[in-house]
């Protein structure tokens, strides 16, 4: 391409500080060095990840930073020594690499990769999808298929994956089974999604938005409740409701209080709680070791337990032939410069996903 080893001038939005809108700014890109790939993005989903960084939330990340993590794009240039990928190709920033080679990416049960640990963070989560031009390493980029649209896969970079993995992949949700999904924004409904393809016969969706509970249902819930119309805690009324507590329940919100109603939720003995909404980092939780005694499972899960650069492509044509559909998450479509927009809706509560395109 024309740009090929150039510097390459464009918009992102870029983060100042922390309680700040973003603003648009001209940025120079750098031609991608051995190793590296340099993306035109294309599209991008908005996940609440991005607003907890926003909001202050990780002090180890600093600003001024490139925010975005669940985009899509187009290869414009690679560094050398780049096999896996050439221009043109289309493909998904990849938030949790892997390299192919750490202990972790060696074992078949783990999806964190070490190359994740101990880098200094020039990037957000190694992809900062909220510009129009970013430089990744080859080990964080997913080649897919060509057919397939990136305005709407490019939730399969976070949102959707992490849900539908942590149900699948993490918990091993059983036919016939109950489940319990704390949070229903695009990773809870990722999760709902989850649970049904796995078979499960009873899905209850808890949220304190009423609002979310058409979508919820629409994707599989069986159930929709309101914590704060309970007389009793959630984690009482869900025992309840079941019997026992459900087989597995899910915390999608990132809160502490929801983990251990989320942890209590499940049943004593088999029940497995999968956390996967990210925390405050000061966050600290005390629990009573009695829920963890009788049997119960606490698991957490990152990207939906997923290898990233092995799945990514498979998740893609599982979407392309129709296996679950993700456009259903996507309640908005906004041209990038209406970023600020696109997060107000989040914090409104109004928007499950809002994407953004270049
Ligand atoms: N009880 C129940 N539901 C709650 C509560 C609560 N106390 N507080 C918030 N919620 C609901 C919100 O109403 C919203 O519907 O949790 C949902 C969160 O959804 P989003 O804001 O859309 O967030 P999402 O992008 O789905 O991410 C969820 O996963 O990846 C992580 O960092 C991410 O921690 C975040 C979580
Ligand atoms: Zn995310
Ligand atoms: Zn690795």
């Amino acid at each position: 391409m024309a740009t090929s080893g150039k510097v390459i001038r464009c918009r992102a939005a870029v983060a100042w500080a922390a309680g700040h809108p973003l603003s648009i700014e001209e940025v120079e890109v750098a031609p991608p060095k051995a190793g590296e790939v340099r993306i035109k993005i294309v599209a991008t989903g908005i996940c609440h990840t991005d607003e907890h960084v926003l909001k202050g939330c990780f002090p180890n990340v600093e600003f001024p930073v490139i925010l975005g993590h669940e985009g899509a794009g187009i290869v414009e240039s690679v560094g050398e020594g780049v096999t896996s990928v050439k221009p043109g190709d289309k493909v998904i920033p990849l938030c949790l690499p892997q390299c192919g080679e750490c202990s972790f990416c060696l074992n078949p049960e783990s999806n964190y990769c070490l190359k994740c640990q101990g880098k200094q963070i020039h990037h957000f989560l190694w992809v900062s999808t909220f510009a129009e031009y970013t430089v990744v390493p080859e080990y964080a980029v997913a080649k897919i298929d060509p057919a397939a649209p990136l305005d709407k896969i490019c939730l399969l970079g976070c949102g959707f994956s992490t849900g539908y993995g942590a149900a699948v992949n993490t918990a091993k949700v059983k036919p016939g089974s109950t489940c319990a999904i704390f949070g229903l924004g695009g990773v809870g409904l990722s999760v709902v999604m989850g649970c049904k393809a796995a078979g499960a016969s009873r899905i209850i969706a808890v949220d304190i938005n009423k609002d979310k509970f058409a979508k919820a249902k629409e994707l599989g819930a069986t159930d929709c409740i309101n914590p704060r119309d309970c007389q009793k805690p959630i984690q009482e009324v869900l025992t309840e409701m079941t019997g026992q507590g459900v087989d597995y329940s899910f915390e999608a919100i990132g809160l502490k209080e929801t983990m251990i109603a989320a942890l209590a939720s499940c049943n004593m003995s088999t029940g497995i709680c999968v956390m996967i909404g990210v925390p405050n980092s000061a966050s600290e939780i005390s629990l009573d070791p009695m829920l963890l005694l009788t049997g119960r499972a606490w698991k957490g899960s990152t990207l939906g337990g997923w290898k990233t650069r092995d799945c990514m492509p498979k998740l893609v044509s599982s979407y392309l032939e129709k296996e679950f559909n993700s456009d259903l998450l996507i309640t908005h479509t906004l041209p990038f410069a209406k970023v600020n927009e696109g997060f107000e809706l989040l914090r409104a509560g109004k928007s499950i996903r809002s994407v953004l395109l270049f």
